[in-house]
């Protein structure tokens, strides 16, 4: 049993994250500015496993980082706090590169002042960018086309720098591929603000009558069904992944980052008819112009998660 700093802890796939690390036995001390999240998560997670410790703290304060860790003495971090929305990167770059690349600096150096030597970090395969063969492995060339995909490759870079000046500092960079689904209790869950950007919560918030009809971008892509295909992980196997990176960390120092997708592709049809059949009625839809920037197909190969962590995703398209 570890202590362990989360950071995001209130978000999306964090608060998923401390349900499995609760359950596993570790102790949980997190953090989260709460700007793109509510403290409900984590009474939340504490009713569905174990106490754990929350304060609301930005990354990008790092005096008060500091404070975290001189009070909480953490053993590892697993860092969620970030910004995710693609086309919001393009407007608003330095916000990205500051809360994504400052907030890990923050982290960073409060890790080596105070001897944490382990961090587990929430990078994307957005940094893969457009690629040019599938499935994506690891050895895919690196090639974001957004600033939210910058903000995360830099940070992977920033990694391999402190970790070739602190060899005692041991580092993993996830890259998710799409996160979806929710903790099957239905108490915890995704809740964007706005109109979401990504697909699942808004084909859910049309399931319940929030929005009128979700608009497939694009329907004449090269792909069976002519829509976009992704590779849809659900949000606890995800959570697992960490839980699993934690145990190994200590014994695989030399591999810096890791796929973790299902390697299944789903089509954005795929994924609509899936959720009408879970709903039990036909969810709206249109097929209108692509999205600028969508790749036609993104699917993961995960065996080099699967060998060094001994995970792989079990959930099914039907218990997303
Ligand atoms: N899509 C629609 N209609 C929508 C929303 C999405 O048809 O209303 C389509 C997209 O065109 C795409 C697929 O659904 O083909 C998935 O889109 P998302 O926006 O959910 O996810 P992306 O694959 O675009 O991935 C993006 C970023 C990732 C990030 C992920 C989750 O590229 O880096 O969102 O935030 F991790």
């Amino acid at each position: 049993m570890s202590r362990i700093l989360v950071t995001g802890a209130a978000g999306y796939i964090g608060s998923h994250t401390c349900v499995e690390l609760l359950n596993s036995g570790h102790e949980v001390i997190g953090i989260d500015s709460l700007a793109n999240s509510s403290a409900v998560a984590i009474d939340r997670v504490i009713e569905l496993s174990a106490p754990m410790t929350f304060e609301q703290v930005d990354v990008l304060d790092a005096a008060a980082v500091d404070r975290v860790f001189r009070e909480q003495q953490p053993d590892a971090v697993l860092h969620f706090a970030g910004l995710k929305a693609v086309g919001e990167s393009v407007e608003v770059p330095l916000l990205y590169h500051r809360v994504n690349v400052l907030g890990t600096v923050n982290l960073l150096r409060s890790m080596t002042q105070h001897g944490c030597h382990d961090i587990i970090f929430s990078s994307s395969c957005t940094v893969y960018g457009n690629p040019d063969t599938l499935p994506i492995t690891e050895a895919t060339p690196i090639r974001p086309i957004s600033p939210y995909g910058r903000s995360k490759a830099f940070v992977e870079k920033i990694l391999t720098d402190t970790v070739a000046a602190h060899p005692d500092l041991r580092t993993m960079a996830l890259r998710y591929f799409n996160p979806v689904g929710a903790h099957a209790s239905g108490r915890l869950g995704e809740d964007p603000l706005g109109v979401p950007n990504n697909l699942m919560p808004y084909v859910m918030q049309t399931a319940v009558g929030q929005r009128d009809e979700v608009r497939v971008f694009g329907g004449d892509y090269a792909t069976p069904d002519g829509t976009c295909i992704r590779d849809y992980i659900h949000v606890v196997d995800l959570a697992r992944a960490h839980v699993a990176a934690l145990d190994r960390l200590a014994d695989l120092q030399t591999v810096p980052a890791l796929n973790v997708g299902t390697g299944v592709g789903r089509s954005v049809l795929e994924i609509i008819n899936a959720a009408s059949v879970a709903v039990g009625s036909e969810i709206p839809h249109r097929i209108v112009e692509r999205r600028p920037g969508d790749a036609a197909e993104v699917i993961a190969d995960p065996a080099l998660a699967t060998e060094m962590l001994g995970w792989e995703a079990t959930h099914t398209l039907e218990d997303i």
